[in-house]
C-alpha cells in the first residue's frame, strides 16, 4: 500500500513518532513517504491568525492509498498549521486515514482529546473515514509505551 505520513512538527516530537511509524510500516512491505509541512514567512507557533500561515508546499494526498496526519497540540487546540493544511486539501474519499497528535502535558484530556476531535472533524469534512487515532503525552512516564502502542495499532490498520 502507498502510505503518506504528512506531519507538522515544530520541535521534533511528532517527527520522531512519524519516523518510527515509517520504519515499521516500511518493514511491513508498504511504500511510505514522510512529508513535512514547513512554514514560510512571518507566522510562528503561538501567533494568531490562520490566514497568516504560509506553507512552502501543500503536500498532495492524491497519490496515496492511505494517509497518516500528525501534529502537535498548541494552545489546547490542534496546531493551526495542520488545521490550515487540512482545510486546503481536496477530498479524501476512499482512503484509509489515521491521525496522531503529540502534546507536552501528561494526559489526553489536557488538550489532546480536543485536538484529535478537531483533526477528525477536519478529515471528515473531506469525506474521510478516520480508522485510527493516537495521542502521545510527552510528559507522561509511560511515553515510550504510548509510542510503541501507537505504532503497533497503526501498523495493524494498513
Ligand atoms: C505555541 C505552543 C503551544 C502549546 N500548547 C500546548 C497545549 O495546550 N497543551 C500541551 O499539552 N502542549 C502544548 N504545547 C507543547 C507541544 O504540544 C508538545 O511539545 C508537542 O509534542 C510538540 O510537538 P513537535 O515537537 O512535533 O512540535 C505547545 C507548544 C507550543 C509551541
Amino acid at each position: 500500500m502507498k502510505i503518506g505520513i504528512i506531519i507538522y512538527s515544530n520541535t521534533g516530537n511528532t517527527n520522531s513518532v512519524a519516523l518510527k511509524l515509517q520504519e515499521k510500516l516500511t518493514a511491513g512491505g508498504h511504500s511510505v513517504s514522510l512529508e513535512q509541512l514547513k512554514i514560510t514567512g512571518e507566522w510562528r507557533p503561538g501567533s494568531p491568525g490562520l490566514n497568516n500561515i504560509r506553507l512552502e508546499t501543500i503536500p498532495d494526498t492524491a497519490q496515496y492509498d492511505a494517509l497518516i496526519f500528525g501534529a502537535p497540540v498548541q494552545g489546547f487546540s490542534l496546531s493551526p498549521v495542520m488545521t490550515y493544511y487540512l482545510q486546503q486539501i481536496s477530498a479524501l474519499r476512499n482512503k484509509q486515514i489515521a491521525c496522531l497528535v503529540t502534546q507536552a502535558f501528561p494526559y489526553p484530556w489536557m488538550g489532546g482529546n480536543q485536538s484529535m476531535g478537531q483533526m477528525k472533524r477536519l478529515c471528515e469534512s473531506k469525506d474521510a473515514t478516520v480508522c485510527g487515532t493516537g495521542i502521545v503525552n510527552w510528559m507522561n512516564k509511560k511515553r515510550e509505551q504510548q509510542i510503541s502502542n501507537l505504532v503497533e495499532e497503526f501498523y495493524k490498520l494498513f
